[in-house]
């Protein structure tokens, strides 16, 4: 092929250089654990730099700033969400604090015309969420929900195995992800910071998995049950993390969505069976299983098995299992998060998606502190 011909195809360099002369100002909100995956992606990003951090508790955002090997002096230290928003120019931030002042971080930037990106799960409760997303829709800025897994090239496969109509008609999903033993500590376990346990931890992956493949319906009934047999009992807990537990570490629901489809769902950081299951996704045309992992964190667990009908046959098809992106997936949330940002591109994933997820989440303790179904009642935003 002539010169000619291939150097049609080859990248405008002069536009890279101009974006890549103004760097994209990234500030962090909550620098515990989570916080560290997003300081080490932005490490990779020479487009991308980090100029700001908040921690409510005194020093500690410097003290990771140091961890880290960024430049203390280039760095802005606040003492909350709000003196950071208020004293900074920023181009987008990572929400990475507890779950319960998720929407009170994300608001707040939102409304000073910050783009965000919110640590999983989404809010604690269903009205936070809607108050997130009308922020959202107010201020005219982007916010993206942290679900890293969707950048699992196996679960883009899912979404592309329902979309190619190789299921037909999806009708009943059942939901297997959970542990038998994989109760985290620190903020995870307590209502005051957590606001909610397994359910928002590990749940909410679940859930994504498979709602994202099917288009995210709406959530119209939900059955819900929860318990705390294991996190606050000192036989199976450490007696400090036992004392203070108190939030769910098992969950179950059974979930109505428009389009005539169901959900049963289970999740659990803790009980007495290997494995609550594989995840199965049920249609008219075809079935999917999704292997379920030993400590479930929303990863697909093994090959996947496709079964249809081949010419009258009953057959099966193991899928092959598919490399993660180069960099990571975590890399791939922040990077696509700051991309979609600079290029007007939609949220990668949207939070008229993951308020579906939350409405489900939070359906399930309502039901189960009423002890009866639910409808779940999402408004306009
Ligand atoms: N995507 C993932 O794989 C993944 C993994 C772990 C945790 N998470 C999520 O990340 C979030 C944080 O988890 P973590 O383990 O890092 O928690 P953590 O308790 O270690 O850190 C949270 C930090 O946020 C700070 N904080 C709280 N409110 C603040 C405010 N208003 N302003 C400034 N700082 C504030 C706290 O002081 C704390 O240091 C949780 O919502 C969790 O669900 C996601």
């Amino acid at each position: 092929m002539s010169d000619k011909v291939l150097n049609q195809f080859t990248p405008d360099v002069v536009e890279e250089e101009v974006k890549a002369a103004k760097k994209f100002r990234y500030g962090i909100i909550g620098t515990g654990w989570i916080a560290e995956a997003h300081a080490a992606t932005l490490k990779l990003m020479d487009d991308v730099e980090l100029v700001a951090m908040a921690d409510l508790i005194p020093g500690k955002a410097e003290t990771f700033a140091k961890r880290w090997g960024f430049d203390a002096e280039k760095i802005h230290f606040y003492p909350s969400h709000k003196e950071l928003i208020d004293n900074e120019k920023l181009d987008g931030v990572s929400v990475c604090t507890y779950n319960a002042t998720h929407a009170e971080c994300t608001i707040y930037a939102l409304e000073h015309g910050v783009n965000v990106l919110l640590e999983k799960p989404f809010t604690v409760t269903t009205e936070e969420a809607i108050a997130v997303c009308r922020a959202e829709k107010k201020s005219g800025k982007l916010l993206s929900i942290g679900f890293q897994p969707r950048m699992d090239n196996n679960m883009k496969e899912i979404k592309r195995i329902v979309e190619a109509g190789e299921l037909g008609k999806v009708y009943y999903i059942r939901i297997g992800g959970g542990r038998r033993r994989g109760i985290p500590n620190s903020t995870f376990i307590e209502k005051r910071t957590a606001g909610i346990g397994a359910l928002g931890d590990i749940g909410c992956y679940a859930l994504d998995m498979v709602l994202n493949a099917i288009g995210y319906p709406k959530p119209l009934t939900v059955t819900g049950y929860k318990s705390a047999f294991f996190g606050p009992n000192p036989k199976y807990n450490n007696p400090a993390d036992a004392q203070r537990f108190d939030v769910d570490d098992f969950a179950a629901g059974f979930v109505r969505l428009e389009g005539g489809i169901v959900v049963d769902f289970i999740t659990s950081w803790a009980s007495h069976i290997n494995t609550p299951g594989d995840t199965i996704i049920l249609g008219t045309e075809g079935a999917l299983r999704i292997p379920s992992t030993e400590c479930w964190n929303g990863s697909v667990g093994g090959q996947m098995t496709l079964y249809k009908d081949v010419a009258g046959l009953q057959a099966e098809v193991k899928l092959p299992l598919l490399p993660e992106p180069p960099k990571g997936l975590f890399f791939e949330k922040v990077r696509s998060f700051v991309d979609a940002c600079r290029n007007n591109l939609p949220a990668p994933v949207p939070s008229s998606q993951i308020l579906y997820n939350q409405a489900i989440i939070d359906g399930i303790v309502k039901s189960a502190e009423l002890g009866k179904e639910i409808e779940i009642d999402i408004p306009e935003i």
